[in-house]
Order: structure tokens, then C-alpha cells, then sequence
């Protein structure tokens, strides 16, 4: 009866659905005139799509051949996606009839085999967006698809195998505005392969093998990325033709020396990182020299270049990003205040920088100055407070000794001031082997910022963040074996994160009420307790709390381990919170620590309490009966 019961409901699944077998397939999702029928191992579209549909997706699927029996017949399509199907064979003239047709995306296809077969794909007459990528396509065989596609404005050839651009490949569809060809094995692009392509404006050659650009002649273009190939040499034609491009990518090339781009350029934007530039270009009459009035980014990281003569900038009037980091420059400075007057971003990161020099009034809206890993030792100690705009100072990994007030007045050498940068906001100073951290070292700077880690045995003066008090937000301090600390920090009454990581700290630095701490970092300190009344004056404020890696006590914490269990704090490094308790060989987790964990002893007492009287209750009735019994007559044998 019971196996009867279970067959019955699987019977009559079994025959509502040979009922409707022609339709076992799951099927395509119908939203309006839009069908999507992707990952449906479909050979063709089903027929039972409603008419009329616009857009059909088949990604996904197993279609071999494109013809109108695949199709379902469904000629008034707008859309069709067929990315990453089989298709090796589509039906001669199939779009000329589909008038409707703009998007088409055969990408990961084997359409070389179409093309090997040299039967013409017929006119592709209203087709706008053609995705062709990923088909092992290679040279010639793009002319089967492009041949007639008078309307086609945007088109993919990424990651083919095409070597060869030649002069004719884009003679049949005169109408495109974007080609991508990212990721082939382009060598050669014949003269004049794009010249008949009046409205063409972005083209993506990046990651293919092209050596060499001369003569670029293409005034129209505003987007030309040749990111990932093995340029040399760029140039441009010689003409005072005004051209439209804005954004070149040639980074990750082997250039030497220094693009040549057209007299008359908007270029915007210019990316020559990790090429092999070693000069810039000063030299030349002011004739020769290429303008770029309009250039707002600039790119030359990653590459060889020794110096930077400040003369170069001398017509970058727009200038706001300028990268050179990872270079060799042992010297940079920027005396005329015509230069570089609209940059707001500077990174000098990671070059051999000796000397840093700004005149008076230069840089006047340079906000972000990075100039981590150069190992500066020595600088004018003014040096910072010449730059009116200066918000973020990225000091990471150098030499640096900050100025006490003494000193400073006494000019003497060797050490940079950072107190009076009213404009100072993010300061990054560490891992620069700092011994001391002098009082009011940032006085009349407005940080928000301040990380100060990885100076090992700094030694900060208790009035060290004074003038703080109302700015400083974020204070990092980890990596810097510190033990106690001298300097107040409850003062700071507007910290929020701050990060005391991997010290040797024996306490938690005393908090109260009036601080506004989300996010305090303990992690990897030699605590034992933490403090509960300063806990507990956090707790309103607190959201974070790092505290793995400590030799907590699991007993002397009890009131600060509950308060962690029941409230919203959350602990980040929970799997390393462990406490120490005397009864377990292992640390505890500081989620398992219980009440009864730290009051068992007491309840052993009174386990053996309760067992004593109960012994003694036991033995003082045993005593009672026999007691008893033995007041009972005496003679109770039976004298025979
Ligand atoms: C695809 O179509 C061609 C030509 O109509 C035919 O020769 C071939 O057998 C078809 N292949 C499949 C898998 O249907
Ligand atoms: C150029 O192409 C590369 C590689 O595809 C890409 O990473 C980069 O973002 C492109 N450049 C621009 C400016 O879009
Ligand atoms: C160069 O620096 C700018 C600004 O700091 C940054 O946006 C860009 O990614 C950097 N370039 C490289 C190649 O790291
Ligand atoms: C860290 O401090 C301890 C003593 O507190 C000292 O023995 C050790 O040398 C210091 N380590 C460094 C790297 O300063």
C-alpha cells in the first residue's frame, strides 16, 4: 500500500508529461516581444515562439546551422544573440531579407569554417552592431561577413587570429564608428586600410604585434588604443590638419622616445606607462615641439626615464594627472609658476628622488603629492608648506626625521616639518625608520589621515597630535613595538578608526565617553585584560574590533567577553579571539567563553557540600537503626 502511494504521484507526472512531449524541452522565457532562450541545449529556436518577436537570445546553445529553419522562420527580428554556439555554416542571403535586423552577435562561433568554404554570407543590410569575436577568424576572412554591411557602425574582431589589416578589409561597410580588434596577431596594416572611414572614432588594436605607426594620418579618430603590442616608434604625419583624437593608449609597448603626435591635437588623454623611454624630448625649436594644450592625464610610469626637465611641460596648459612613478629620477623641481599649474595629481613613487624643489606660487592646485618608496633623506623642511593646494602627502617608504619646533628655528638640516600645511589633510608617513615623533610635529596642519606605522620603537611625545583634537579621523600606528603609549589619545575627539596592530601593548590606551571610536584595532598585542570601564565607554560608538593574537585572560575578561557576545561589536578576526584559561590546555575561543566556565570551582564546593551532608545524613540514620534495633529484647533465639 505504501509503495502504491509513492507510485501514484510519479505515474501521473510521468503522463501529463508524455502528454505534452513535444514540448519537453524547458522553455524560452517570452517578455513581450522578447525571447530569451539561452542555455536551453537547442538546436534551433523553438517553433512555438509567439510572432512577431524582436529580439531572440540563443546564446548558449547547440546550433550548428543558421538558416530560416533555425530561426523558426521568425524574419522580423531586431536582435539576435548567438554567442557561443556551433555555428560553422549559415544559410547564403539569410539577412538580406531581415530588414529589421540591427544587432548581431555571433561571438564564439567556428565561423572560420564558413569562411574556408568561401561561400559568400550575402548583404548584411541592416545590421549596426556586429560581434564576430572569438572565431578563429583569421586574414581575408573577414571579407565574407563585411563585404556588404552598408549600415554597420560597430564591430568586433576581438580575439581572432587575423595577422594583416589589408587596404580593402573595411571597403564594404563605409558607415562604421568603432572597430575592435583587441587580441590578434596584427603585424601589418596596409596604408590606407581605415582611410575611407570618414565617421570612424574609436579603434581598439591593443594586444596584437604592430611595431611601428608612421604617418598616422587618421584626423577623425578620437579613441585609438595600441595598449599590449611592440611599438617602437609613433608618428604622425606632418601637417597642420587639426585632428579630433582624444585618448591614446600606448602603454606596454617598447617605445624609446616620446610619441610624435600631431601638431594640432585635443588629445586629453596619454598612456606611454611601461615602455622604454629614457629622455623626453626638450630639446627643438619651439616649432618642432608637439602641443598639448589639451592634455589633462599623462601616463609615463613604469618606464627609464632619468630626468624631467621642467621645460617639458612647457605647453601642457591643462594638465591635471601626472604619472612618473617607477622610474630613475634623482631630482625634480619646478621653479616657473607657468608650468604645471592646473595639475592636482603627481606621482613621483618609486623613482631615486635626492632633491625636491618647488619655487614660490608653483603648483598652485596640486592636491595629491605621492612620493612613496624613494628613500628621501633630505629635504628643505619647508618644502611642504610652498604648495597652497596640498591635501595628501604619500611619504610611504623613505628616510624621512620630522622637524621638532627647536630645530626648525634653527634651521638645522636633515629634517622636513609638517606642522602649518593648513591645507594637509592625508598624510602617509610610514615605514620611514622614524625615532621620534617631536611635540606639536603637525600643529596647524588639519589631518584627517595620519599613518605612522611600520617605525619600529617610535618614540611619540605626549603633545605630539596636539592641535588634532578636532580633525584627525584615522590614526594608524600598527608595526611599531610599542608598549605603552605616552600620548593621550582621548583627546582626539573626532577619531574614528584607529589601527594599534601588531605592538606590544599591555593596555588599552584609556578612553571615555567623549570619543567617537567605530573601529579600534588590537590585533597582535601582548593584552591580557582590556580595560572594561574604557570598553564599556566605547561600546556606544564602537562597530569594530580587532582583537585576535592576544594572551587575554578568558576570567578577568568575563564582563568584557559578554558585553562582545551581546552587542553589535563586530570582530572581524574572530577565528583568532582566543583567551587563556587555566583548566583548558588549548586557548578558548572568546564566542565559547561561558559564565560557568569561570565559576565551575564554586559549584564544586558546593557539589561536595551538598555530598557531605548527605553522607552524614546516611550514616547518622544507619547509626539511628541500629540504634533502634538494638533496644529491641534482648532475647529473641528460640531455646530449643
Ligand atoms: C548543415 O547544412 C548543410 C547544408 O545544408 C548540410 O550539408 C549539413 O549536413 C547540415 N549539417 C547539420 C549538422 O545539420
Ligand atoms: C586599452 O586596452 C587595454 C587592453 O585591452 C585596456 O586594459 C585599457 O583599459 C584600454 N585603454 C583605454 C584607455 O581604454
Ligand atoms: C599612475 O598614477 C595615476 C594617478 O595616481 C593612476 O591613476 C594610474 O593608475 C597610475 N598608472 C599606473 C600604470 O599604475
Ligand atoms: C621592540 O621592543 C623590545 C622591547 O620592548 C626590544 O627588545 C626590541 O629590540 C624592539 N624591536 C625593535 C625592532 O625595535
Amino acid at each position: 500500500m505504501a509503495a502504491f502511494q509513492l507510485l501514484f504521484p510519479l505515474l501521473v507526472t510521468c503522463v501529463a508529461a508524455s502528454a505534452r512531449a513535444p514540448r519537453r524541452l524547458p522553455a524560452c522565457q517570452v517578455v513581450q516581444s522578447d525571447a530569451f532562450c539561452s542555455d536551453l541545449s537547442l538546436r534551433s529556436a523553438p517553433l512555438d515562439l509567439p510572432p512577431g518577436v524582436q529580439t531572440l537570445d540563443l546564446s548558449r546553445n547547440h546550433v550548428q546551422n543558421l538558416t530560416r529553419e533555425t530561426l523558426a522562420f521568425h524574419s522580423g527580428l531586431r536582435r539576435l544573440n548567438l554567442r557561443s554556439n556551433e555555428i560553422h555554416f549559415i544559410q547564403p542571403g539569410l539577412f538580406t531579407d531581415m530588414a529589421d535586423l540591427k544587432v548581431l552577435d555571433l561571438s564564439r562561433n567556428h565561423l572560420h569554417v564558413l569562411a574556408l568554404s568561401k561561400v559568400s554570407l550575402g548583404p548584411l543590410t541592416s545590421v549596426e552592431t556586429l560581434d564576430l569575436s572569438s572565431n578563429q577568424l583569421y586574414t581575408g576572412m573577414t571579407d565574407y561577413f563585411l563585404a556588404d554591411s552598408p549600415s554597420l557602425e560597430v564591430l568586433s574582431l576581438n580575439g581572432n587570429s587575423i595577422t594583416k589589416i589589408a587596404q580593402s578589409a573595411f571597403g564594404g561597410s563605409p558607415r562604421l564608428k568603432k572597430i575592435g580588434l583587441h587580441n590578434n596577431v596584427i603585424l601589418e596594416i596596409e596604408g590606407g586600410a581605415f582611410d575611407s572611414l570618414s565617421n570612424l572614432t574609436e579603434l581598439d588594436l591593443s594586444k596584437n604585434s604592430i611595431t611601428c605607426i608612421t604617418d598616422f594620418n587618421l584626423c577623425n579618430l578620437k579613441v585609438l588604443n595600441l595598449s599590449k603590442n611592440s611599438v617602437e616608434l609613433f608618428q604622425s604625419v606632418t601637417s597642420t590638419d587639426h585632428y579630433r583624437l582624444l585618448s591614446l593608449d600606448l602603454s606596454e609597448n617598447k617605445m624609446s622616445s616620446f610619441p610624435l603626435l600631431p601638431r594640432n591635437n585635443r588629445l586629453e588623454h596619454l598612456d606611454v606607462s611601461r615602455n622604454r623611454l629614457q629622455s623626453v624630448n626638450d630639446t627643438g625649436t619651439p616649432d618642432e615641439k608637439t602641443f598639448l594644450y589639451h592634455l589633462r592625464y599623462l601616463d609615463m610610469s613604469y618606464n627609464h626615464l632619468k630626468s624631467l626637465p621642467e621645460c617639458f611641460f612647457h605647453c601642457m596648459g591643462s594638465l591635471e594627472v601626472l604619472n612618473v612613478s617607477n622610474n630613475c629620477i634623482s631630482s625634480f623641481s619646478i621653479a616657473d609658476e607657468r608650468f604645471l599649474r592646473t595639475v592636482k595629481t603627481i606621482n613621483l613613487g618609486y623613482n631615486s628622488l635626492r632633491s625636491l624643489t618647488f619655487g614660490e606660487n608653483t603648483l598652485q592646485s596640486l592636491e595629491e603629492l605621492v612620493l612613496r618608496g624613494n628613500d628621501l633623506a633630505t629635504l628643505d623642511h619647508g618644502v611642504f608648506r610652498q604648495l597652497p593646494s596640498i591635501k595628501h602627502l604619500q611619504l610611504r617608504q623613505n628616510n624621512l626625521e620630522i622637524c621638532s619646533s627647536d630645530r626648525e628655528r634653527q634651521d638645522a638640516p636633515g629634517c622636513v616639518s609638517f606642522s602649518s600645511v593648513p591645507t594637509l589633510e592625508i598624510l602617509d608617513l610610514s615605514d620611514n625608520q622614524l625615532r621620534t615623533l617631536p611635540a606639536d610635529a603637525f600643529a596647524g596642519s588639519p589631518l584627517k589621515s595620519l599613518d605612522l606605522s611600520l617605525n619600529p620603537g617610535l618614540d611619540m611625545d605626549r603633545d605630539s597630535l596636539l592641535g588634532l583634537e578636532r580633525s584627525l579621523v584615522h590614526l594608524l600606528l600598527r608595526e611599531n613595538n610599542i608598549s605603552s603609549l605616552s600620548t593621550d589619545l582621548s583627546s582626539l575627539t573626532s577619531l574614528k578608526h584607529i589601527d594599534l596592530s601588531t605592538n606590544q601593548l599591555t593596555a588599552v590606551p584609556a578612553w571615555n565617553r567623549d570619543s567617537s571610536i567605530e573601529s579600534l584595532n588590537l590585533q597582535n598585542n601582548h593584552l591580557v585584560t582590556l580595560e572594561y570601564s574604557t570598553m564599556l565607554a566605547l561600546e556606544h560608538s564602537l562597530k569594530t574590533l580587532y582583537m585576535g593574537s592576544n594572551p587575554l585572560s578568558c576570567c578577568s575578561n568575563l564582563d568584557l567577553l559578554q558585553m562582545v557576545q551581546n552587542s553589535a561589536v563586530v570582530v572581524p578576526d574572530i577565528e583568532t579571539a582566543t583567551c587563556v584559561h587555566e583548566e583548558y590546555s588549548e586557548p578558548v575561543n572568546i564566542e565559547k567563553v561561558t559564565w560557568d566556565m569561570c565559576h565551575t570551582s564554586g559549584v564544586r564546593y558546593y557539589a561536595i557540600a551538598v555530598a557531605v551532608i548527605a553522607l552524614v545524613v546516611v550514616v547518622a540514620s544507619v547509626l539511628l537503626v541500629k540504634c533502634l534495633q538494638a533496644r529491641k529484647p534482648q532475647h529473641r533465639s528460640f531455646n530449643a
